[in-house]
């Protein structure tokens, strides 16, 4: 049987910063697991339009539609700002995710017990959070026609519509009461059913299939104003938040925080299975390129790094060898060791992004 196949986009800015040190980690698999990868690395985002003219080539495309599982650095850049907006970095990762119908966007918060002083939450708030965001990834406003800038009269008007079918919110819902089965057994659906028609289908959709088939899973239904206050007010109160493209980027970015840092929050964007029984699968951390630290040494590598111990999880019914990652970055972070973006106020001196990476692959060696 060959082995299975992964396809590298380091993307922009970070990307390539932290993704390097993944690839150290799945050399170290390779090396030392006995799980060898075919690992084939190609261009996205600005880098792609660099080389290209496109944000993504359609032989990028295919070759992510062939592979077990896609890992992806970040995209994007001030470089590309005033790029024509079908040729901007951003829309390379959106048909990504869009073409290879990766619905389900699993992005989990995690804090680390070592990190529960770094979030700028109180410790109680924070300590021992472990929730898991599922975000819709392929509908909503972020693909709903019409779209676009259009004349009106004597100014123009900006339009984007969030759309959702049923079928795309049964989809998602089935995904979230699945994962919180296998969890704390409770799902809280956000939307804005009290302003949106969007918001009131989704919370219909949600309680239906909740009915017919999750009768087991505890639910419950949240506005998503509402649901950010609780965020940050009492997070531990939630297991699995199921929400759509739009709620779902937001607030899992005010969950990155309470886990200490972006630089933290790993996500797999996960599809229908393929006919190898995989789903199909892009893992990519949830922060962006970072070009305000890019080039330095200073990026976080850890996001990506669990990221691919998504992918372990999700993709190569590997979950021990995950625990097994997850576990060396407990590790390093219990030791001591920061990157730039963990820093408190105690005068430690921050590692690079190199040496984080470094210090995981040692706590890997440490664990066999
Ligand atoms: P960002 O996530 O790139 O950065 C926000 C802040 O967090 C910055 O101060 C940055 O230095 C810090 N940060 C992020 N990741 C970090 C890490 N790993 N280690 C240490 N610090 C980290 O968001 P932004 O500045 O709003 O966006 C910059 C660019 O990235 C934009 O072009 C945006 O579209 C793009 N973006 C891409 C993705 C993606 O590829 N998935 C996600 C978000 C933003
Ligand atoms: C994310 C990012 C993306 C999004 C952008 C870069 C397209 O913010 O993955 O969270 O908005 O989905
Ligand atoms: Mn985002």
């Amino acid at each position: 049987m060959s082995n299975p196949s992964l396809l590298i986009l380091p993307g922009d800015g970070i990307g390539p910063e932290v993704m390097a040190e993944v690839v150290k980690i799945i050399d170290w698999y390779g090396a030392k697991r006995d799980m060898p990868f075919d690992v084939s690395e190609d261009l996205v985002g600005g880098a792609a339009y660099d080389a290209h003219g496109t944000p993504l080539h359609d032989d990028t495309m295919a070759r992510a539609q062939e592979v077990d599982a896609v890992l992806l650095g970040a995209v994007g850049g001030p470089a590309y700002d005033n790029l024509d907006f079908s040729l901007k970095p951003e829309r390379g990762l959106l048909r990504l995710r869009k073409e290879m119908d990766l619905f389900a966007n699993l992005r989990p918060a995690q804090c680390f017990d070592a990190l529960a002083d770094f979030s700028s939450l109180k410790r109680d708030v924070v300590a021992g959070l472990d929730i898991m965001i599922v975000r819709e990834l392929t509908s909503g406003v972020y693909f709903g026609e019409p779209r676009g800038i259009f004349e009106e009269g004597n100014e123009r008007v900006g339009i984007n519509t969030q759309r959702y079918t049923e079928s795309e919110i049964d989809r998602v819902a089935r995904a979230a009461f699945e994962l919180a089965r296998r969890r704390g057994n409770k799902v809280c659906s956000m939307e804005k059913a009290n302003v949106m028609e969007s918001g009131i289908l989704w919370r219909e959709v949600v309680q239906k299939v909740h009915d017919a088939d999750y009768a087991d899973v505890e639910l419950t239904h949240m506005y998503a104003d509402a649901g950010a206050m609780q965020l940050t007010r009492w997070p531990k109160q939630f297991d699995v938040i199921v929400t759509d493209n739009l709620f779902g980027d937001i607030l899992s970015d005010l969950a990155a925080m309470l886990t200490g840092s972006l630089g933290m929050l790993p996500s797999a964007s996960l599809g229908a299975p393929m006919a190898n029984g995989r789903p199909k699968a892009l893992y990519e951390p949830v922060h962006g390129s970072a070009p305000d630290i890019a080039g330095q040494g200073k990026a976080n590598p850890i996001a990506c790094i669990l990221s691919f111990a998504m992918a372990l999880r999700y993709s190569f019914d590997a979950g021990d060898e995950a625990t097994r990652l997850e576990k060396a970055v407990e590790k390093v972070l219990a030791d001591g060791l920061r990157t730039a973006d963990l820093l408190g106020d105690e005068g430690v001196q921050p590692v690079s992004t190199s040496e984080m990476g470094d210090a995981v692959i040692a706590a890997l060696d440490a664990s066999l």
